[in-house]
């Protein structure tokens, strides 16, 4: 329906608003495109600027998906549509259109499209993903572990959702492949905070 396509570009845009090149521009940081692992997320962000920028772009990027998932949600619109909606998010997110199609991995906007689902599946993907970060230091790896389990997470927890998400945990994947290239050859960087001097 028109709502429908109306609702995938509208994530589509506001995806495609790079929250970790502006945040970073806004504060006099280098730009994270070039800097660090060269990805605008919030894991590099924490890299080059500390950890309140990082939780800034955190916040934004997950705004993006939860803003567009909770208003479809709210609207009764069905659960394919739903998946299309959040995808659109990500893929703004992984191509901006307002940013030479050059974005992220969508690891914080997926979050975002998921949370509306429920506390419990929220609350498990956060665990696992921090769990995933204590143990091993790797931001991807957490991602990628999370992104596999959350549609067997969201089977459990509420079936409905099982399609959209694997949706979405399929093309987190994809996106990683550098990550798992490099993971692979034990060349992937770690997160680490830069401290203020
Ligand atoms: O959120 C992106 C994360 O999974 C990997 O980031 O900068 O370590 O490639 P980075």
């Amino acid at each position: 329906t028109t709502l429908t396509l109306g609702m995938i570009l509208a994530a589509y845009l506001a995806g495609s608003i790079s929250s970790a090149v502006l945040v970073c521009r806004l504060r006099g940081l280098p730009d994270p495109r070039t800097a660090g692992s060269g990805n605008p997320g919030a894991t590099n962000v924490l890299r080059i600027g500390g950890a309140s920028s990082a939780a800034m772009v955190l916040f934004f990027d997950m705004l993006k998906g939860a803003l567009p998932a909770y208003i479809a949600f709210r609207l009764g619109i069905d659960q394919v549509a739903l998946g299309a909606i959040a995808i659109a998010a990500c893929l703004g997110h992984i191509f901006p259109i307002f940013f030479k199609f050059k974005g992220g991995k969508g690891v914080a906007t997926a979050f975002g499209a998921m949370a509306p689902i429920g506390h419990e599946l929220a609350l498990a993907l956060m665990v696992t993903w921090i769990v995933m970060v204590l143990i091993s230091r790797y931001s991807s790896l957490a991602a990628i572990t999370t992104a596999i389990l959350a549609p067997i997470y969201t089977w459990f927890l509420d079936e409905r959702f099982t399609i959209p998400v694997a949706m979405l945990s399929t093309l987190i994947v994809i996106r990683h492949r550098d990550n798992i290239h490099r993971l692979l050859k034990g060349e992937e960087s770690k997160v680490s905070r830069k401290r203020k001097s």
